[in-house]
């Protein structure tokens, strides 16, 4: 197929996907939230006005959590974040765990849902944490495949993420030409990681900012952000720092370029007061609106 054919085709299937999302969500400017942790249960349940959405993590209501999830579903435009659905093992997706999955996004009633480009477990190994998937026509089709198989369940829009790798992953079809067609073919959006973005680009030694225009802009639906950590000549995305100048910069680069409706700052570690992670979320308020203001 010609290159033209090719990017008339994706724009179409990206097109295609941005009409199953609700037209109203469309917002000026994107919201920006906090990925529900325990310990800003209580300070996100107060609904302060520098929260305008929140991501919930899927597992962490697999067992139970019911009255927290139905008090934040009044409050908050609600996302629902997988981890462990393990998107690219070939083979048939758990049903379990998939059941899970759907039961809290049910209950969330969730905007959207949200798994990860990778695999967690091999057919008789449960690794505990996202691994890349090599990207050849083979994990395309299965992280297609799985990501229709989702949709079918759940009955609602599906972003997958980019995630870290240490390793350069084999590459039969460059990186942003595998997130294009993924989400062409699936019909899916995507939850780009501006920090594992940045992360990926020092490690690997490349533009990211010429990595994201080679991305479909109409796919990238929400963004994920938190600082990156740096040891021994290596980043790491270990979700335990405030977010550095560089990602707000490129921060500001997504969202004056494609369509992001929200922002999640994804703090898992070293955990700052409400006070200083208020001043984090309206800095990245003000990036959003400069960013789609100029
Ligand atoms: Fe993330």
């Amino acid at each position: 197929m010609e290159v033209a054919a090719v990017v008339d085709a994706v724009v179409a299937g990206a097109d295609k996907m941005v009409e199953e999302f609700d037209s109203d969500a469309f917002v000026e400017v994107p919201l920006v939230g906090l990925g529900f942790r325990a310990p800003f249960a209580d300070w996100i349940l107060d609904k302060p006005d520098a929260i305008e959405c929140v991501e919930l993590t899927a597992e962490h209501f697999f067992d139970g959590g019911e009255p927290q999830l139905e008090a934040l579903r009044e409050l908050y435009p609600l996302s629902v974040h997988g981890l462990g659905l393990s998107l690219g093992t070939p083979g048939k997706l758990d049903t379990n765990t998939l059941d899970h999955f759907k039961r809290v996004a049910n209950l969330a009633n969730a905007k959207w849902i949200s798994e990860h480009i990778a695999f967690t477990k091999t057919d008789d190994v449960d690794l505990g944490h996202l691994n890349p998937v090599p990207l050849t026509k083979n994990s395309l089709q299965t992280l297609i495949d799985h990501s229709r198989e989702v949709l079918d369940a759940c009955q609602r829009p599906l972003l997958l993420e980019n995630i870290t790798s240490y390793l350069r992953v084999p590459e039969e079809i460059p990186e942003t030409d595998f997130i294009n067609q993924l989400c062409q073919e699936a019909g899916v959006g995507l939850l780009l990681d501006v920090t594992n973005l940045f992360i990926n680009s020092r490690n690997h030694q490349f533009d990211p900012v010429e990595w994201l225009h080679r991305v479909e802009p109409s796919i990238i639906r929400q963004l994920h952000i938190v600082g990156y950590s740096f040891q021994a000549g290596v980043w790491h995305d270990r979700h335990s720092e405030p977010i550095q100048e560089e990602l707000f910069e490129l921060a500001a680069d997504v969202v004056s370029y494609a369509p992001v409706e929200s922002i999640i700052i994804e703090r898992d570690g070293a955990f700052p007061s409400c006070d200083q992670l208020e001043i984090e979320l309206k800095r990245l308020e003000d990036t959003c609106e400069s960013a789609r203001t100029h």
